[in-house]
């Protein structure tokens, strides 16, 4: 027997407020029918004033808490993906433990921008199976409107603000790939595309908060190799192949990369899970909004094979194969 760890629920929020393409083709020189052909977006949730990356934290792991039917209480790590936390310091996680009135454990954020979840997830699990703790909150919450130029086209109309959360528990299983649980995940970094996706702003070198600065004709260049690489090493350390995955839910960031990767590793068009058009690009949040999404609709099951990837500012890049 090893342990594994196993997803027990999961959740998400979204803030109230929706903004369509054509409230931006409004105040911006955009429109609907260039955003849609160009990345799949047809509108996106934007967080109301005063409404923090770590309220919608709460919201989605209330959520996923009450999905799991368990005690807030026996939560004892909580890693929270953000690359917009409500403060330089404490991190997020910290306020979202206090709002789930936990003071036993440990919290903090993990920052990998949108490939955040998937780290998140990734040394959650890593805890878990060492026995260090036994039940886990990871968390992906954004609010990248309050990082955007909304006066840059060419990045104002991708993102979008949102929160997703899954509650893993540590179980031990037989150690085969028919275990549920996270079977396998696998992390790369590579500091030197830097200036292709970042923010021109931080405490210690501007001292402020700045805004999101994307090529992103050379993202897209460099994104679907590096997601399909990192999807292949998940498969080659399972022995499972495109045909035995359930679901295939990557980072929701452009519905013109989500197609050539599922295209690339021949996964089937109606496996995979997209949300893109109602999301837009939530970073950290995109895969547990989507896995809720798809969880809420009744296409993921227990006992499904869902892969994860995601592909981000740094860059960063990672996959994960679930059991759900
Ligand atoms: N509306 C109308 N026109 C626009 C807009 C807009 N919102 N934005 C740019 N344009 C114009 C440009 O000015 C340019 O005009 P020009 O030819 O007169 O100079 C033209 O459209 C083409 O611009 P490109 O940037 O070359 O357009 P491209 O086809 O590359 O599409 C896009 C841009 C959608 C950003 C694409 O490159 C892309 O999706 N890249 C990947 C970005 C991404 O996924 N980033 C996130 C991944 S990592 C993370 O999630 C943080």
């Amino acid at each position: 027997m090893i342990k594994r760890s196993v997803v027990l629920g999961c959740g998400s929020y979204l803030p109230q407020r929706l903004v369509t393409n054509a409230e931006l083709a409004n105040r911006i020189d955009t429109s609907d029918e260039w955003i849609v052909q160009r990345t799949g977006i047809r509108q996106r949730h934007i967080a109301a004033d005063g409404e923090f990356t770590s309220h919608l934290a709460i919201n989605a792991a209330r959520a996923a808490l009450r999905s799991a039917d368990i005690d807030p209480q026996s939560i004892e790590l909580i890693v929270l993906a953000t690359s917009t936390p409500d403060n330089t310091f404490p991190a997020t996680a910290v306020a979202v433990q206090n709002g789930l009135g936990i003071t036993h454990g440990a919290a903090f954020d993990l920052q990998a921008v949108c490939s955040g979840f998937v780290f998140a997830l990734a040394t959650a699990d890593n805890f878990l199976r060492t026995g260090a703790y036994k039940r886990a909150l990871v968390i992906g919450a954004e609010t990248f409107s309050r990082i955007l130029d909304w006066n840059d086209r060419g990045t104002c109309v991708l993102f979008g603000d949102g929160a997703g959360a899954l509650v893993l528990e540590a179980q031990d299983l037989p150690g085969t790939s028919a275990d549920r649980g996270v079977l396998t995940t696998h992390l790369r970094s590579d500091g030197r595309h830097k200036s292709k996706l970042y923010v021109d702003g931080g405490p210690s070198s501007t001292q402020t908060v700045g805004h999101l600065r994307m090529e992103g004709r050379e993202v897209f260049k460099h994104a679907v190799g590096m997601i399909t690489d990192v999807i292949v090493d998940a498969f080659n350390a399972t022995s499972l192949t495109a045909e035995d995955i359930n679901w295939f839910v990557p980072h929701q960031a452009n519905k013109r990369i989500i197609d050539a990767s599922a295209h690339k590793l021949h996964i089937a068009p109606e496996k995979v899970v997209l949300t893109v058009d109602r999301h837009g690009n939530t970073s950290a949040a995109s895969i547990p909004l989507a896995l809720d999404v798809a969880v809420k609709d009744g296409r993921i099951k227990k006992g499904d094979l869902v892969l994860l990837e995601a592909m981000g500012g740094g860059f960063t890049w990672g996959s994960a194969l679930v059991r759900w």
